[in-house]
């Protein structure tokens, strides 16, 4: 039988307040572009809580607001039953992800859980979204590159499991 369900895709991080936000932003607009926003819900989260309630970090609204693109998430802890909604899950970095496979069975990261940059078109050899919260500023612009180049490409891959 053919589902009519929306996929659910969550982008994770560690605070919820600069990275998975921006893929979220960036990843709503491309989907707003191609009118796809009843197919596909987007949202973010953090494996940690401790800025559970609070908007993106304000160098990461700026970044954004430059590029066009309004943060509009609030941020939530991403907990093991999410697993259960969501068809997939994309983690910022490494250490994001090896905390996300601690909270599922191994069938389920295999089926669900995915690497940012697995999908980016130019990883140059690198596997992170590089953390920018405590590093200088010109880490924001390097996450948003990062993150600009990449959305498409998941969202053809996307494109792929739709019915
Ligand atoms: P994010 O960045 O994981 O991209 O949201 C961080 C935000 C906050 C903290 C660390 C990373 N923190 O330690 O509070």
């Amino acid at each position: 039988m053919i589902s009519s369900q929306p996929i659910e895709i969550c982008f994770v991080c560690l605070g919820n307040i600069c990275r998975s936000p921006l893929a979220e932003g960036v990843f709503q607009s491309l989907v707003n572009q191609e009118k796809l926003e009843d197919k596909i819900f987007i949202q973010s989260a953090g494996t940690g809580g401790w800025h559970v309630g609070s908007p993106p970090d304000p160098r990461m609204q700026e970044t954004a607001k430059h590029k066009g693109i309004a943060l509009t998430s609030v941020a939530q802890q991403f907990l093991p039953g999410d697993f259960k909604r969501f068809d997939w899950v994309i983690a910022m970095d490494r250490s994001n992800l090896e905390t996300l496979e601690f909270m599922c069975s191994p069938a389920t990261a295999k089926k669900k859980l995915r690497l940012f940059r697995s999908f980016d078109p130019q990883p140059d050899g690198k596997e992170d979204v590089p953390d920018p919260y405590y590093g200088r500023g010109d880490g924001f612009e390097t996450v948003y590159q990062i993150i600009h180049r990449t959305c498409p490409k998941i969202l053809d891959f996307l494109k792929t499991q739709l019915p």
